[in-house]
Formats: structure tokens, C-alpha cells, sequence
């Protein structure tokens, strides 16, 4: 059990900002219902504590990739006295265990539909379109053997029929529209059926995309679905690094593997105890940055496994000590900024957060 005398970062979690967020996107749709895709793990905050807080504020759509992130859910949530829809994007695949945890197959081909009437007849499905990521859900060859013969969708359940759309945070690109389109001309193949479309972007190119359910993920745990605007979500997530070791170098001297930072003159390198090993990746080496207080701390040479080094040359000697915190994600540098310095997303850094942190979960309901 990690604590945070022997860990050598914390990662605080705010579930309530978590649920404001959610409440948020909700407010944004009109009468759309808001689902919550809690794939990996929650996008890397706990899908766990993650559920139980959405399930009890009321949300009761949830989205995963895979069966046994369902299998989890369902357990969770049947532990805490909750009930919700938990949708599997990956398909039909061994459908006798997601009937037992009474789990949503997305079906993805004509194939997978023709596996889930035979082996779960009568019970819940969605249907994915693909409108253009060539990725997952049913071609435009398959919507068009189904357009000719409406029988194959004889005695399906059909929950959502939905799509993903490839480029949402970027409102400009005509791309939008014609997966927009796509989807639609698709729906009348679906008389009556509900439909799903957006995710965290999806939701601010406006009321045409929202359909019956939107499907937001990476924007409930703190980053901005509208780059370039102001970002409308609560940060839920702060990243502390501890300081292992003061060096003061009073000559020229490299810092870290492959010596590709220098110190040229007098100056302070602080050693914090996390790495890529935690998720702070690699790619953020010369180019992350931290925060000591108020004060902006560059990280200076390369990340390595369970050690980065930031230069706190400009910190007051009295300030930077062994055992004081770095914000490596926090009130003045959000997962965004850190996300752009290195040329990543905020998905990465979500998800690569590693098991060697110590969590403290705040602000629950449990
Ligand atoms: C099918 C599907 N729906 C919804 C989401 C949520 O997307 P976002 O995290 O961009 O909101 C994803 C994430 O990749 C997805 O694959």
C-alpha cells in the first residue's frame, strides 16, 4: 500500500469536479442524454471510483472497450447498489459471458450481428456505423447489403445506433459535416431507433450532432474539447512530484542520459521522483515544465524511468528541499499545456498514468 511518505509522486483526483463536468456536457444537450466512455480504466483516474460517482449523480450510459473492463464495471456497480447500460465498443465477441454480465455489444459488422441474433436473441445491441474512420463498424458495402435485404435486422434489439467522428476538435474541417451526413442517410436504414454520435468535441459543434446520446470521454476528466477556446471543463486531475535531491553545480555539467541538457553556469538542479515508469513520458524530455508555488520550473534533460530533473536556479533556496512537491500537472500547468509542449494529447497523459503513483481520491461521494 502505497502512502505519501514512500511514493515518489501523488495523483490527486477530484471526483467532483469529475461530476461537474459530466453535469456540464449534460447541460449542453438539450435532450440528449449524456453517456461517459470509461474505457482504460477511465482514461487512467479509476474507472471504479469513477463509475460509481457518475452512476450516482445519475448517468447511467456507460462505454468501455472491452469486455472485461464491462465485467468490472458491472461488478462495481452491483456492489454499490447501482444499475446502468454498459455498452462494449470491441463487438460480438464471446457473447455467452457478456448476456451473464449483461453487457451491450457495439456490433461492428454484418457478421457480428448475425453472431449476437444467434447467440443472445431478442436481447440489447447497438450498431456502429463507420461514416470515416475505416476503424471499427459496418462499411458502406454492409450498409448496402442491408439496405437490400431488411431482414438481417429481424429480431434485433437495437439500443443506439451510433458513429465516432474522426476530427471534432477541429470545428472547421468539412469533415465533420460529411461523416455528419453519412450518419444520417445511414439512420433511415433504422427507422425509430435512437441514435449517438458525439464525443467530448462532438458535443460543442452544436445541436445537430447530438442526436439521443452523446458519448464524451477525455473532456470529464479535465481536458478541453474546444481547443483554441478557453477550456469549459474543471481540471480533475493534479500530478505532485517529490524532490529526492538538490544538486548545486558551480561548473559546466549535462544533466541526465545522453547528456542533452547543459548547465552553463551557477545554478540548482531539484530531482524529482517520477519517470515514464509513471507516465510522465519520455517525450516531455527539455520540454516539460513544472511548478514550485507560483513558480514555472523548466524539466532539463531527459526523462528517465523513475527521475526527471527541473532547474530551480530562480526558487529561494528556503523553498526547494528535499521532500517539497512539484506540480508536474496542476493549477498553472494543466494537462493541456503539458499535453502541447511535448507535441501529445491529453489522452496520452491520462492514460499512461502509472500504478507506482499514490492515488488520494477527494471529494467523493463514498
Ligand atoms: C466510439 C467512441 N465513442 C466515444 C469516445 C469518447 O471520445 P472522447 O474521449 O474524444 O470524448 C471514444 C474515444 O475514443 C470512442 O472511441
Amino acid at each position: 500500500m502505497s502512502s505519501p511518505d514512500t511514493s515518489g509522486g501523488i495523483l490527486s483526483i477530484d471526483l467532483a469536479a469529475l461530476v461537474s463536468n459530466w453535469q456540464m456536457l449534460k447541460s449542453q444537450l438539450e435532450s440528449a442524454d449524456c453517456a461517459v466512455a470509461l474505457k482504460a480504466d477511465a482514461y487512467g483516474i479509476g474507472a471504479s471510483r469513477a463509475v460509481v460517482e457518475l452512476a450516482r449523480a445519475g448517468c447511467r450510459e456507460f462505454f468501455v472497450a472491452l469486455i472485461d473492463e464491462g465485467i468490472s464495471l458491472r461488478r462495481v456497480l452491483g456492489e454499490a447498489g447501482l444499475d446502468g447500460h454498459i455498452h462494449i465498443l470491441s463487438g460480438a465477441m464471446a457473447p455467452a459471458t457478456m448476456t451473464r454480465h449483461r453487457l451491450i455489444p457495439v456490433l461492428n459488422s454484418l457478421n457480428d450481428i448475425e453472431t449476437w441474433k444467434n447467440a443472445a436473441p431478442g436481447l440489447a445491441a447497438d450498431i456502429h456505423i463507420d461514416t470515416g474512420m475505416s476503424r471499427l463498424g459496418l462499411p458502406p458495402e454492409e450498409l448496402q447489403i442491408l439496405a437490400n435485404d431488411r431482414a438481417i435486422l429481424k429480431g434485433l434489439n437495437i439500443s443506439y445506433v451510433m458513429s465516432h467522428l474522426a476530427c471534432a476538435e477541429d470545428r472547421d474541417t468539412a469533415m465533420n459535416d460529411q461523416q455528419l451526413q453519412r450518419f444520417k442517410q445511414a439512420l433511415k436504414l433504422f427507422p425509430g431507433c435512437r441514435a449517438s454520435l458525439a464525443n467530448s468535441s462532438g458535443i460543442f459543434l452544436g445541436p445537430e450532432y447530438h442526436f439521443d446520446l452523446a458519448r464524451p470521454g477525455v473532456s470529464l476528466y479535465g481536458v478541453n474539447p474546444t481547443p483554441g477556446k478557453p477550456n469549459p471543463m474543471a481540471q480533475v486531475i493534479r500530478l505532485q512530484g517529490k524532490i529526492l535531491q538538490i544538486r548545486d553545480v558551480d561548473s559546466p555539467q549535462s544533466v541526465g542520459y545522453g547528456a542533452t541538457y547543459r548547465v552553463e553556469r551557477k545554478g540548482r538542479i531539484a530531482t524529482v521522483g517520477v519517470g515514464y515508469a509513471d507516465g510522465y513520458l519520455r517525450s516531455l524530455s527539455n520540454c516539460g515544465f513544472g511548478y514550485l508555488g507560483q513558480q514555472r520550473l523548466p524539466l532539463v534533460g531527459r526523462v528517465s524511468m523513475d527521475l526527471i530533473t527541473f532547474d530551480v536556479s530562480e526558487v529561494p533556496q528556503s523553498e526547494v528541499h528535499p521532500g517539497a512537491m512539484i506540480d508536474l500537472i496542476g493549477p498553472h500547468n494543466p494537462i493541456d499545456d503539458i499535453a502541447d509542449a511535448a507535441s501529445i494529447i491529453g489522452y496520452e497523459i491520462l492514460t499512461a498514468l502509472g500504478s507506482r503513483l499514490h492515488r488520494v481520491y477527494e471529494n467523493g461521494t463514498a
